[in-house]
């Protein structure tokens, strides 16, 4: 993003243009920013560990758009649900190329991700004998809870550690190794996803040294050799622009030591390292173009725009601040204003008091930065105001990639009982 004499431009397309071609909210994501945040993490870390590969987690950002990129640029794809192994399907992903971390899998989820052919990261060993009596895995990882995790989103967003819903207890790994060595697999990986959002790169040797002495012990206790070992997500952006962003090359050479060392110790059989984030390649790459509607003077001054808590969720879920610019007023004197979306909620009422240019006024563009990640996927409909239309800008091109919903999408899956539309 650009902001030239006051107007900004999103991957060489006015803002304004963007309002006016697609409407307003909408989505923008940078297809360039995207390439360049995948390059720099990818080259950071095979500079260090030559086999290392990158599987994307789409829930963060799931426009099968997004995902050819960063299917072109040579990731594989962590699928959370089945439907998510559709969408990987959809961009020419499947197999081995897709690790399926579910949680809490139901037996259809079991049937259909078998039938897909996936990489299965079991969440808990108690669901493995439900796997195996569908089928046998080529492969099995288990997604390992190292007793340790670390968030910048908020308290809630807790990954791994005693409050964490996910991941075997790491008590309970070498059993379940067991138990699917002794069922006949022997192709076995492992992965764990205990943060999210890190700019602290010792952070990421930290959690690679818990893993490994959980799975080093694994490994030498019941002789099988692991093929990948997965760190998972949590390469961090900055949101404010005073945070330090995280140091990738730093972040990389410390995982990649650390993992050395490890394997030396255990004297494994080299595995290929991996990780699945998201954050780090969408976030930053990804806008949200809305408009002021109404300015209300009331205990304080607010600004009513179109993008509420449905369009991005993360500010009233969290408490996470993105930053807030308005085209062709950047340069004014600022005012402390709240700002808010149209939704009947008073979370909605997203941002309390933020410095804004103080003649903002109706009618005004506004862009919202860092949404490309946890923004559209997490948006819904409450209220009958319906998801926004996504826009793919590169190099002064734009191209719709996801329409604006309309009224049909509202009602689309609903049907009035015969005995209703009787009435
Ligand atoms: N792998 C797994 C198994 C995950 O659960 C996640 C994210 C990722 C990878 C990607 O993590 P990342 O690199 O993006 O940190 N909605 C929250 C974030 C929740 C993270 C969920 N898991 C937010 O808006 O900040």
């Amino acid at each position: 993003m650009k902001v030239e004499n006051d107007i900004i431009s999103i991957g060489g397309v006015k803002a304004a243009e963007l309002a006016e071609t697609y409407g307003t909210p909408t989505y923008v994501y940078d297809e360039s920013r995207i390439r360049e945040n995948y390059r720099r993490a990818l080259s950071a870390f095979q500079e260090y560990y030559p086999d290392f590969r990158f599987f994307y987690a789409v829930k963060a950002c799931n426009n099968p758009a997004i995902v050819s990129i960063l299917k072109s640029e040579g990731a594989g794809i962590d699928a959370a649900s089945v439907n998510e192994i559709l969408l990987a399907g959809k961009v020419g992903l499947g197999g081995e190329e897709v690790m399926f971390s579910g949680n809490f899998l139901s037996d259809d989820d079991i049937e259909r991700g078998l039938e897909s052919g996936v990489i299965f990261n079991l969440d808990d060993p108690s669901i493995l004998p439900r796997v195996l009596k569908q089928g046998k895995p080529e492969i099995i990882s288990f997604r390992v809870n190292p007793g340790y995790g670390k968030s910048n989103v908020g308290d809630f967003v807790t990954n791994a550690g005693p409050d964490a819903k996910f991941g075997v207890h790491p008590d309970r790994v070498m059993a379940a190794y067991k138990a699917a060595k002794d069922a006949g697999i022997k192709r076995f990986g492992a992965h764990m996803m205990p943060g999210s959002c890190i700019t602290d790169p010792e952070y990421f040797s930290f959690i690679t040294k818990l893993l490994m002495d959980i799975i080093g012990a694994a490994a030498k206790e019941l002789s099988i050799d692991f093929e990948f070992i997965d760190l998972g997500g949590g390469l961090g952006i900055p949101y404010k622009h005073d945070e330090k962003g995280l140091d990738i090359k730093k972040a990389a050479k410390l995982v990649a030591d650390t993992f050395t060392a490890k394997i030396a110790e255990y004297a494994l059989k080299p595995p290929r390292l991996m990780m699945e984030p998201a954050r780090y390649f969408v976030g930053d790459a990804g806008y949200i173009v809305g408009r002021v509607h109404s300015i209300k003077d009331s205990y304080k001054r607010i600004i009513g725009m179109d993008i509420g808590m449905n369009t991005l969720a993360r500010p009233a879920m969290y408490g996470s601040y993105h930053h807030i610019y308005v085209d062709g007023k950047e340069s004014a004197s600022r005012a402390r204003v709240g700002l808010c979306g149209q939704l009947c909620e008073n979370t909605d009422f997203w941002v309390r008091e933020r410095e804004l240019p103080a003649n903002i006024a109706e009618g005004d563009i506004v862009v919202v930065e860092n949404a490309g990640a946890y923004g559209y996927s997490m948006s819904y409909q409450y209220n009958g105001r319906l998801r926004p239309a996504e826009v793919l800008v590169n190099d002064g091109r734009h191209a719709l990639i996801r329409k604006r919903e309309e009224f049909e999408d509202m009602v689309r899956s609903t049907t009035i009982p015969d005995w209703l539309a009787a009435e």
